[in-house]
């Protein structure tokens, strides 16, 4: 017969085989598939077809070969899985380990923050990222020729002018005030924008948290009880905090808060450039102007605010030296950290 016939004859039986067992298929394998099988045999009887027919007839020997490969396969298939149906299946076997991925430090540290002021009594609030410059700043008593309008610090929607992606969260305060009435208790999360060269120590976006608390008689007193409180429940019961003097256009007065450095106990060492203290956040008591400007009577309310960037805490926490492995999605760094919420 010739080689032609042969492969459009045995095209024709393929779908025809059968295997109801391991050793079923095994003897297919043998007799089509392996070395002294038939579909090798064809391959020698191959060589010796005249030069102008071996095109056509090599595709007709690569489909035989590749349905008879599929064949096998889906055989195969159906007898693993009968397998399995008719008791086979060991029950007892260590399933394969599910991986689960693990949260981002920087939602792990944020979470740690909000659960420690929800226990304070506050409230999440959001705002968006594409702000105006009336939440951004205006609302906030920037002058009208405060640096922060600066094209060098903030991003512009180029055909809006007036549209902006926010430097900081304390937009989100000027949105909370229109929306609610004292007595107001928010924590406000979220990404901000500046327009800076991506380093190890700085980036065009990050983390920050803002706190709001409006209410009759809020002194600075509550204000740096409620910050102790924080810096003791997040870095540890032997934590020191000090606050100094410091000018912020929403506040009034303003401070920035230190902590102890928690990585040297305060001895000092080069994260906290030797001075046994580290910077975390800006702070003070909200000012009457910026109460007037959001609606809020100053002549009854006062409140004190706060705010602060999420990537420096999760460095003092986990001590991740360059802020680009935030947003770099390396698995082996995030690996690194299982979930503790
Ligand atoms: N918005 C400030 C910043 O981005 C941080 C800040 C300072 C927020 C003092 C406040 C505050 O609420 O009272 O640097």
């Amino acid at each position: 017969m010739a080689l032609t016939d042969k492969i459009q004859q045995l095209l024709g039986e393929v779908a025809s085989f059968v295997a109801t067992n391991e050793a079923e298929l095994e003897e297919l394998r043998l007799k089509y598939l392996s070395r002294k099988g038939i579909i090798n045999d064809l391959m020698a009887e191959f060589r010796d077809v005249p030069n102008d027919q071996k095109r056509l007839v090599g595709i007709q020997l690569n489909e035989l070969k590749a349905s008879i490969q599929e064949k096998f396969n889906a055989l195969k298939q159906e007898i693993i899985s009968h397998e399995d149906v008719d008791g086979n299946l060991d029950l007892s076997r260590t399933p394969y380990p599910i991986a689960l991925g693990t949260r981002h430090p920087l939602s792990l540290v944020k979470n740690e923050i909000v659960d420690i002021f929800a226990r304070l009594g506050f409230t999440v609030a959001t705002g968006p990222e594409i702000e105006d410059d009336w939440h951004v700043f205006s609302s906030l008593n920037f002058a009208d020729d405060h640096p922060a309008r600066d094209m060098q610090d903030t991003f512009f929607i180029q055909s809006q002018p007036d549209i902006i992606l926010r430097t900081h969260t304390s937009s989100v305060q000027s949105r909370v005030m229109e929306t609610q009435k004292p007595p107001i208790r928010v924590i406000c999360p979220g990404r901000v924008y500046r327009n800076e060269a991506i380093s190890a120590r700085a980036h065009c976006f990050f983390h920050q948290i803002e706190g709001l608390y409006i209410d009759k008689d809020v002194t600075f007193a509550d204000l740096k009880q409620i910050l102790l409180l924080f810096a003791r429940q997040m870095f540890g019961a032997d934590t020191k905090i000090r606050l100094r003097p410091s000018y912020f256009p929403f506040t009034e007065p303003s401070a920035e808060m230190d902590i102890s450095c928690n990585i040297c106990g305060g001895k000092g060492c080069s994260f906290c450039k030797h001075t046994g203290w580290v910077e975390i956040m800006g702070c003070g008591m909200v000012d009457p102007n910026v109460l007037d400007a959001n609606g809020i009577d100053s002549k009854i309310y006062k409140g004190y605010a706060f705010g602060f960037g999420v990537e420096r805490i999760t460095n003092l926490k986990y001590r991740v030296s360059d802020l680009r492995l935030f947003s770099e999605n390396d698995q082996r760094f995030l690996e690194e950290f299982t979930s503790a919420h």
